[in-house]
C-alpha cells in the first residue's frame, strides 16, 4: 500500500505496479490540475512538489513517493501567507503567486501554468528574494510555448515582494495606447485565468465520461508506399479490444481537408501512403494500454515507393506522382509593371536564395478529442480546436450524420498557433464512437502529435532586388518553393501569403513573384503563426540589408525611404488610404536608439555580459501582416448578445479562444458600447449548437471580425434599450445615457435589473443576434484590395555572440508595432512578448528535421524551443495607426510580432561578424566555422 499526503490530505492507496505519479494524481485522485505535455521528462509542466522539491510527475513512479508529501496546483492557494491581503474580490484566497500570474498576464493558454507556479513556489520557499538570474535558472526547465517568460519573471518578482512585505501584489507596468475611452485601452486580466491558476480549468483530457473507451491509431510509419494488405486478426483477439476500424469500414466521406479534401481518413488496400503519419487503422479498447498494444499487433504490408523529399525534386520530370493532379498543389504568381525596365533602372542588384526549415508548433497540450454518442443518434465532440464549425462539417461528412446531429463543444485549448486548424483525432474518435455507441477518447502522445499535425512550410526564396544609387527600389523578382508535404492542409493560402508578402512592405514599381506549393512525402505543412509571412520576411529583410550595404546606406534610412505609407500602393496593387504605421514604427526605433545613447547600432562592440565576453551588435527588420482572410473569402463572424439580470451581459460566439486572449477583447468592446463593466460580461465560446459560426481563429482576424460583430450587436442592443426607455418614459432617446448602474437622464435612474425586466417583456426580448461581414476583398489574380487591413512592425535586436562557442543570444529586442487601436494592453503585451520569443526560436534553434520523408524530430528532446534562459529584455512600443472599420480602430497583432524577429537577428549577426545567414536556424557550428575561417 502507498501512504501519501496530497495537498495536506492523507491517503492510503493500493500500489499499482509501474504506475506514474501523474496517473495517480489525475486518474485516481482526479486532481487534473497537473498537466501532461510530453510524458518524456522534457517540458516540466507536469511538475509537482514532493516534500517541497520540484518533481516531474510523468517520470516518477508512484511507489517512489511512498511516505512523502505532495503539493499539486490544487493545494497552492491554501498555502497563502496569513498576512496576504485580498486585493480584488475574485482574487480572494489566492496565493500571491497565483494572483501575480493572473494580474501580470503570465497566463495565456494556461497549460503550463501549474508547472510554472509550483516551480516558482519551490524557488520562493528556498529563496524569498531571488535575483533575475536566479529566477531564470530555477524556471528554465518549464517550457511555456506561449512565450510568457517575461510576464512569469515579473509575476514571480511581484509575488516575492508581496510575500516579503505587505502582501500587496504590485500590478505590472505595461505600455498603454490612447486613453480616451472608458474601457478600451485599459489593461484587464483574462476571465479564465483564475481557473487556470488554481487548477480547476478543464481541458479535453481532463473530462470524465461513464463507459469511456480509449483509442489509438495505427500510423503508416513509412513515408511513401502502397498499402497492399492489412491483417487485424491478432489485434481483434486481444482481450479488451472493443472495435477496430479500417478503410473498408468507411461508409461515407473517405477524405478530409480544411481547404481541399485530399487527406485519407484511413488509407485503404492498394491506396497510397504519402507520409509517416497516415492513418491505417483505428482501435478502441477498454484501457489505453490495451489500445496501444492492439495497434502493435496489426500487420500491414507495404509496397515501398520512391520518396519525394523536397519541392524541387517534386517538380522534376519523372518524379513519383503523389496525387492525381500531380505534385503541384498550386502555382501562385503575380506581376506588376515591367521587370526588365525596373532592373534596367537599377544601379545595384542583389540576388540571393534563402531557406527556412519546417517548424513544429509544439503547443503544450497534445491533441485530444472525445466523441460521445447521444441517445438521439447524434454525437457530441469535445475538443480544443481553432475551427469548431469546420470540425463539425468534417465529422458530419465522415460519419454520415446530418450536420445538426453533430455538436462540437470546444474546450479550453493549451495553445494552437495554427496547428489546431486541421482535424487531428476529431474524425477518428467520432467514427469509433458511432461504431461502438460508447464515448471514445483519442489523446495523442507527444510523439504522435509531432508526427501527425501539419508544420510550418519549409520554404526556399530566391530574390533579385534592384535599386538606384540613392537607395530607391526599382524592381524585385521572387521565386518561392513551399514544401506543403503530403496533403494540402492550408498550403494554398499559406503560400499565397508568403508570395504576396515576399516583396516586403515597400513601394517597388516593378514586381514579379512566382511560388510553387509542392506536394512531397514530408509531413503536411499548413497554418503556423505568421502564415508564410515569416519565411517571406526572412528573405526580403535580409536582401534589404544586403542592398543597403552595397549602396553604403543606413539600413533604417533606406527602409524609411521605400516603406509603404498612406497614399502608396502595395506590390499587389492595394492603394492604402489609412492605417499604415510603418514610417512611425521606423521613427520609433530611431528615437529609442537616440534616447538610449545608441549612436552606431550597426558597429560591433565587445562586452562582458554575465561572465561571458561577447561581440554585440544591433540588427533591424520590418514586417507586415494581413489582418483577416482576404483574397476574396467571405470573412464573417456571428455573435449573440444577451442582457442578463443584475446588470450582466453574455456574449456567445463560435470563435475559438486558444490562449490568445480573445475573451478580454470581446469583453472590453462590449463594455465600451454598453457601459457595463468587463467583469460583468461573460463570454461563452466554441459550441456549434449554442453559438453562431465565428469562422476560424486564424489570420489575426478575431479582434477585427468577431470584435466588430460584438460591437454591432452591442450597438443594436443599446439602441433597443434606448428606444424602449424613450417610449416607456416619454424621453428623447438622445438624452438617455448608460452607466455601470443602468440608464439615466435628468433626475431619473433606471437600474440594469429594471432595464432587464422591461426588455424581457418586449417582443424583441433580451437577445441580439448579429453577423458581421468584413469589407469585400479581391482574389490575387484580380488584385487591388486583397486584404481588409495590414499590421506593421519594426524590430531592432541586439545580439551577443560568443566567439569561442559560436553561441548566439538575443539580448535585447525593441519591438514597435502598429496593430491599430490596442484593446487590452495586458493581452497585447503578452502577444508581443510571446511572438518575439517564437521568432527567436525560429532564428536560433527550431529545426524540425525530416530526412527522406522520415521524421527525426519526433520528441521534444529532438526539437529545441526557447526557454526562460533565452528570454531577452523586451521593450514594446505601441504605434496606434487606427483603421476606420476595425472595432475602435483595431487590427490584429497575434502573428505580426514574430515576423521581423528572425531577419533582425540574422542582420545583427552580419553586422557583428560579417556572416550572412541565409538558412535558418542559426547554429553554433555555422558561427564557429565562419569565425575560424575568417579570424
Ligand atoms: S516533463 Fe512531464 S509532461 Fe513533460
Ligand atoms: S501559457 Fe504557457 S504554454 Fe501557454
Amino acid at each position: 500500500m502507498l501512504e501519501i499526503t496530497v495537498n495536506g490530505i492523507p491517503y492510503t492507496l493500493e500500489e499499482l505496479p509501474g504506475e506514474k505519479l501523474s496517473d495517480l494524481l489525475r486518474e485516481r485522485l482526479h486532481l487534473t490540475g497537473t498537466k501532461i505535455g510530453c510524458g518524456e521528462g522534457r517540458c516540466s509542466i507536469c511538475t509537482v512538489l514532493v516534500d517541497g522539491v520540484p518533481t516531474r510527475s510523468c517520470l516518477t513512479r508512484s511507489a517512489k513517493v511512498n511516505g512523502k508529501s505532495i503539493l499539486t496546483i490544487e493545494g497552492l492557494r491554501a498555502l497563502r501567507p496569513q498576512h496576504q491581503q485580498d486585493q480584488r474580490e475574485d482574487l480572494k484566497a489566492l496565493h500571491p503567486l497565483q494572483e501575480a500570474f493572473i494580474t501580470h498576464g503570465a497566463i495565456q493558454c494556461g497549460f503550463c501554468t501549474p508547472g510554472q507556479l509550483l516551480t516558482a513556489h519551490a524557488l520562493l520557499q528556498n529563496n524569498p528574494d531571488p535575483s533575475v538570474d536566479e529566477i531564470r535558472a530555477a524556471m528554465n526547465d518549464v517550457i511555456c510555448r506561449c512565450g510568457s517568460y517575461e510576464a512569469i519573471l515579473s509575476a514571480i518578482q511581484a509575488a516575492a515582494q508581496a510575500m516579503r512585505e505587505d502582501g500587496h501584489v504590485r500590478p505590472r507596468q505595461v505600455v498603454l495606447g490612447a486613453q480616451d475611452l472608458t474601457h478600451i485601452g485599459k489593461p484587464i486580466a483574462r476571465p479564465d485565468a483564475v481557473a487556470k491558476a488554481i487548477g480547476t480549468a478543464k481541458y479535453t483530457d481532463d473530462l470524465q465520461f461513464e463507459g469511456l473507451l480509449y483509442a489509438r491509431v495505427l500510423r503508416a510509419g513509412v513515408p511513401s508506399a502502397i498499402l497492399r494488405s492489412l491483417d487485424t486478426t491478432k489485434a481483434q483477439a486481444l482481450s479488451g479490444v472493443v472495435k477496430i476500424l479500417t478503410a473498408k469500414d468507411l461508409q461515407h466521406e473517405r477524405k478530409h481537408g480544411v481547404y481541399k479534401k485530399d487527406w485519407p481518413i484511413l488509407v485503404g488496400i492498394d491506396e497510397r501512403v504519402r507520409y509517416q503519419g497516415d492513418a491505417i487503422a483505428l482501435v478502441a479498447a477498454e484501457t489505453q494500454a490495451i489500445a496501444d498494444e492492439a495497434v502493435q499487433l496489426i500487420q500491414p504490408e507495404y509496397e515501398l515507393r520512391p520518396v519525394v523529399s523536397n519541392p524541387f525534386q517534386a517538380r522534376e520530370e519523372g518524379a513519383e506522382q503523389l496525387h492525381d493532379q500531380g505534385n503541384t498543389l498550386k502555382h501562385i504568381h503575380f506581376n506588376k509593371g515591367d521587370l526588365e525596365v525596373g532592373f534596367a533602372e537599377a544601379d545595384v542588384i542583389v540576388e540571393h536564395t534563402f531557406s527556412t526549415p519546417f517548424m513544429e508548433h509544439l503547443f503544450m497540450e497534445p491533441e485530444c478529442s472525445i466523441a460521445v454518442p447521444g441517445e438521439d443518434g447524434g454525437l457530441e465532440l469535445f475538443v480544443g480546436s481553432q475551427i469548431p464549425f469546420d470540425d463539425r462539417r468534417q465529422v458530419a461528412e465522415a460519419t454520415g450524420l446530418p450536420l445538426e446531429k453533430v455538436r462540437v463543444r470546444g474546450q479550453k485549448t493549451g495553445g494552437a498557433f495554427g496547428g489546431k486548424e486541421d482535424v487531428a483525432g476529431q474524425i477518428h474518435a467520432s467514427l469509433l464512437a458511432v461504431a461502438t455507441r460508447r464515448p471514445v477518447k483519442l489523446l495523442f502522445t507527444r510523439r504522435e502529435s509531432m508526427l501527425v499535425h501539419p508544420k510550418r512550410h519549409a520554404t526556399s526564396i530566391k530574390l533579385r532586388l534592384g535599386a538606384t544609387q540613392d537607395g530607391t527600389l526599382t524592381a524585385i523578382q521572387t521565386e518561392l518553393y513551399g514544401d506543403t508535404g503530403a496533403y494540402a492542409s492550408l498550403g494554398v493560402p499559406v503560400m499565397t501569403r508568403a508570395t504576396t508578402h515576399s516583396c516586403g512592405p515597400y513601394v517597388i514599381p516593378h514586381t514579379h513573384a512566382d511560388c510553387y506549393a509542392m506536394y512531397t512525402n514530408n509531413p503536411p505543412a499548413g497554418a503556423f503563426r505568421g502564415f508564410g509571412v515569416v519565411q517571406a520576411a526572412f528573405g526580403i529583410e535580409s536582401a534589404m540589408d544586403m542592398l543597403a550595404e552595397e549602396l553604403q546606406l543606413d539600413p533604417l534610412a533606406m527602409r524609411k525611404q521605400n516603406c509603404l505609407h498612406i497614399g502608396s500602393t502595395t506590390n499587389t496593387g492595394h492603394y492604402l488610404t489609412e492605417s499604415v504605421g510603418l514610417p512611425e514604427c521606423l521613427d520609433a526605433i530611431s528615437r529609442w536608439w537616440a534616447e538610449n545613447g545608441i549612436t552606431v547600432p550597426f558597429e560591433p562592440q565587445t562586452e562582458e555580459i554575465r561572465g561571458q565576453r561577447l561581440i554585440t551588435c544591433w540588427g533591424l527588420a520590418c514586417g507586415f501582416k494581413n489582418t483577416g482572410l482576404g483574397t476574396g473569402a467571405d470573412d464573417s463572424s456571428g455573435v449573440i448578445l444577451k442582457l442578463l439580470p443584475a446588470g450582466r451581459l453574455q456574449i456567445k460566439s463560435g470563435a475559438s479562444e486558444v490562449g490568445q486572449g480573445m475573451l478580454t477583447t470581446l469583453q472590453l468592446i462590449a463594455a465600451e458600447v454598453m457601459s457595463i463593466p468587463p467583469d460583468n460580461i461573460n463570454v461563452y465560446v466554441m459550441d456549434t449548437e449554442r453559438t453562431l459560426d465565428g469562422g476560424p481563429t486564424t489570420a489575426s482576424r478575431q479582434t477585427y471580425v468577431t470584435g466588430n460583430a460584438v460591437r454591432q450587436a452591442a450597438n443594436a442592443l443599446r439602441d433597443r434599450i434606448l428606444d424602449l426607455l424613450s417610449k416607456r418614459f416619454g424621453v428623447d432617446a438622445a438624452a438617455i445615457q448608460l452607466s455601470t448602474e443602468g440608464a439615466f437622464w435628468a433626475e431619473k435612474r433606471v437600474s440594469w435589473q429594471e432595464v432587464h425586466d422591461l426588455l424581457k417583456q418586449t417582443p424583441e426580448g433580451l437577445e441580439v443576434e448579429c453577423r458581421y461581414h468584413a469589407p469585400e476583398t479581391f482574389p490575387l489574380d484580380v488584385g487591388g484590395r486583397i486584404h481588409i487591413a495590414y499590421g506593421f512592425a519594426v524590430q531592432a535586436v541586439k545580439v551577443g555572440i560568443n566567439t569561442e562557442t559560436g553561441g548566439v543570444k538575443a539580448l535585447r529586442v525593441v519591438a514597435a508595432n502598429d496593430a491599430g487601436r490596442i484593446i487590452n494592453p495586458l493581452g497585447f503585451q503578452s502577444q508581443v512578448e510571446g511572438g518575439v520569443i517564437m521568432g527567436i526560436g525560429h532564428a536560433l534553434m527550431e529545426d524540425f528535421k525530416v530526412e527522406e520523408g522520415v521524421i527525426k524530430s519526433d520528441r521534444i528532446a529532438r526539437y529545441d524551443v526557447p526557454r526562460m534562459q533565452d528570454l531577452p529584455e523586451i521593450t514594446s512600443i505601441i504605434v496606434e495607426s487606427k483603421t476606420s472599420e476595425g472595432p475602435f480602430g483595431a487590427k490584429g497583432v497575434g502573428e505580426l510580432v514574430c515576423v521581423p524577429t528572425p531577419p533582425a537577428i540574422t542582420n545583427a549577426i552580419y553586422h557583428a561578424i560579417g556572416l550572412r545567414i541565409d538558412s535558418l536556424p542559426v547554429t553554433k557550428e555555422k558561427i564557429k566555422d565562419w569565425l575560424e575561417a575568417h579570424t
